[in-house]
């Protein structure tokens, strides 16, 4: 189980069918991940049985231990990014009724600290559709680095060609953008608490900026 501020990451259970598939019955969650839209919740409890049982794939829980949304590492022999032992996947989607809240950035934050610190991974990929943008801006947001597209992509549970895009996160990365992320809080903190002045905000904000520019982090 891993734990966030605002988040529980946990195991999928079978009783967990009924939350499921509230939220991945809506036509706009799975299409754009790949995948068509729950048509019961016995429908959900095979995919939970089947799909959401690999390793390292979690139900993203509020803190009352409702699953909203789902998340995961996609490890070697589950993914087509990568056929390296020491690099995986992420992919995750979550209920519409949650979109915009910065939950799943903050999920994949801690699953990528798992993937880095616990699990040994030294890269993990991360891809989108083209034309999904709003898992673009999270990919943006996390700090992954774009590689490239790939054209004629087959969606076999969409029976569909698509072109992806792919993106890529080092640890060496992973490291200095969360060096500079818990920076840029700190700060944050401190001009909340009226610690700071906005004039010596605004200069430690560019000083910071200048760093992570220097080290390619946006
Ligand atoms: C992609 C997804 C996981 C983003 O999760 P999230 O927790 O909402 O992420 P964020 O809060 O950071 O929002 C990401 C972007 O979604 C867009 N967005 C937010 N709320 C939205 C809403 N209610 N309606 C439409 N778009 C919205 C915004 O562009 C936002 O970016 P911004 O914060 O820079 O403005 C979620 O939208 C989702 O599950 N989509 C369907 C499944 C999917 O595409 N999975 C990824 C497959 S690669």
């Amino acid at each position: 189980m891993i734990e966030t501020e605002r988040l529980i990451l946990r195991p999928w259970q079978e009783q967990d069918a009924e939350d499921l598939y509230t939220y991945a019955s809506n036509p706009e969650v799975g299409p754009p991940a790949g995948w068509p839209p729950h048509t019961s919740v016995d429908n959900s409890r095979e995919i939970i049985k089947n799909v959401l049982s690999k390793p390292e794939t979690y139900a993203v829980c509020l803190k009352d231990g409702t699953p909203i949304g789902s998340i995961g590492l996609h490890l070697n022999g589950s993914t087509d990014m990568t056929d390296r032992d020491d690099e995986c996947e992420l992919g995750y989607w979550i209920g519409k009724p949650y979109w915009g809240q910065g939950l799943i950035p903050e999920a994949s934050r801690a699953l990528m600290r798992y993937a880095f610190e616990e699990l040994g991974m030294r890269a993990v990929w991360c891809g989108y559709y083209d034309g999904n943008e709003k898992s673009r801006k999270v990919q943006t947001k996390l700090g992954f680095v774009y590689q490239h597209k790939t054209e004629g992509l087959e969606v076999r549970l969409m029976n569909e060609i698509r072109t992806g895009h792919c993106n890529l996160m080092t640890k060496e990365r992973w490291q200095k953008v969360e060096l500079f992320r818990k920076q840029k809080n700190t700060l944050d903190t401190f001009r909340e608490r009226n610690a700071i002045t906005q004039a010596q905000y605004d200069k430690s904000l560019g000083d910071l900026r200048n760093l992570m520019e220097m080290h390619g982090v946006e």
